[in-house]
């Protein structure tokens, strides 16, 4: 085992998405099965919390995960994302009974600036940070605005759970697998609005949209059943996705680190104008991965229906942005 160990901080790793997160981080699927790590765990001071946070971290030791090679709890962002090089922000405030999305966004905006701000007193200059808490998004926007020393460009967004359900419908629809399709992507916030984009997918040299030709599919069962899946699996479970996702943040940062080989992937950046999408706005675009580095696939036709779902997306997310400006 030759490589130098990395830092990885997981907010929220006593939660259900960080009981599926931490041993496929530690068994080395995330960043390679020749990187050790060490996990710099963290959860609210809460007695309970920090308790089951023990009680996850006795069952990482007994895999005895090889990769593992150090493991920390803490309840203090500024010492838990310490020379951190991987942040994934799991961590946030759930929505309350008759809590205002007002509400919501101002708990989270709380959350998301004190860890922004500890970011950008402590942690390695490359940091990689991954908003997985709700609303993605809008909290990636606001711990990248209180982390002014960070390239903004560190800070994404988890879209690649809505990637992934898009995936799997677009095959189930053709009977295709879906290890052959390329080139899907979504567009925007991870919410109902967010608009999943076949138009440009290919199965093995294939048109999707020949293979489908249907846009009353389109907009009636695909749209919706891949925009409101977060709701019918807490409708279906009683909690909210938790394996699939982070199934989808371990591909996000797997990704990222080590590459798509050319492939499109989807993630939430922070624009550069790409689509005409203000800067500095968290947005969900196709990308590649290189060298540690995403690059937007820039140049892709948009068509009026294409950029009707944009603009919604969008002003939702302006909106979002609105919300939580005299927070910042
Ligand atoms: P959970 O309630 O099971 O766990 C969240 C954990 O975070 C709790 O243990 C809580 O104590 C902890 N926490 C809260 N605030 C914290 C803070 N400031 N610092 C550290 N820890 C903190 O929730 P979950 O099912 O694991 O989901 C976590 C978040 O992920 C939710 O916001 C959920 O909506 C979101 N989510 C996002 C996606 C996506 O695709 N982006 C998908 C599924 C869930
Ligand atoms: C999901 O897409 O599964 C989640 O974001 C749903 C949620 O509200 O936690």
């Amino acid at each position: 085992m030759s490589k130098k160990p990395v830092r990885v901080a997981v907010t929220g790793a006593a939660g259900q998405i960080g009981y599926a997160l931490l041993f496929r981080i530690a068994s080395g699927e995330m960043l390679g099965k020749d990187q050790p790590v060490i996990l710099q765990l963290l959860e609210i001071p809460d007695e309970k919390a920090q308790k089951a946070l023990k009680g996850v971290m006795m069952e990482l030791q007994d895999c005895a995960f090889p990769l593992l090679v150090g493991m920390e709890a803490h309840s203090d962002p500024m010492t838990g994302f310490k020379d951190t090089d991987y942040a994934l922000l799991v961590g946030a405030r759930p929505r309350g009974p008759g809590m205002e999305r007002a509400d919501l966004l101002a708990a989270n905006a709380q959350i998301f600036t004190a860890q922004g701000k500890a970011l950008n007193a402590v942690a390695s200059r490359n940091v990689k940070v991954l908003v997985v808490g709700n609303p993605a998004n809008t909290n990636a926007y606001i711990a990248m605005k209180s982390a002014p020393d960070l390239p903004a460009k560190n800070f994404t967004a988890m879209l690649r759970l809505d990637h992934n359900r898009a995936l799997s419908q677009v095959a189930e629809k053709t009977g295709k697998a879906v290890a052959d399709i390329r080139k899907l992507c979504v567009w925007g916030n991870h919410s109902p609005t967010m608009y999943a984009d076949y138009r440009f997918a290919t199965i093995g040299g294939q048109n999707v949209k020949d293979l489908i030709d249907d846009q009353v599919w389109n907009e009636t069962v695909f749209l919706p059943t891949v925009g409101k899946r977060g709701a019918a699996i807490i409708e279906a479970r009683g909690l909210s996705s938790a394996a699939s996702a982070a199934n989808a943040a371990i591909d996000h940062m797997h990704d990222w680190a080590l590459g798509t080989g050319g492939e499109w992937v989807t993630m939430g950046i922070p624009s550069q104008g790409w689509y005409g999408i203000p800067k500095d706005t968290v947005f969900g675009f196709p990308v590649t991965c290189e060298n540690g580095e995403y690059k937007v696939v820039e140049g892709l036709p948009i068509d009026a229906f294409s950029q009707k779902c944009i603009d919604k997306t969008l002003a939702e997310l302006e909106g979002e942005k609105d919300g939580v400006k005299h927070l910042l």
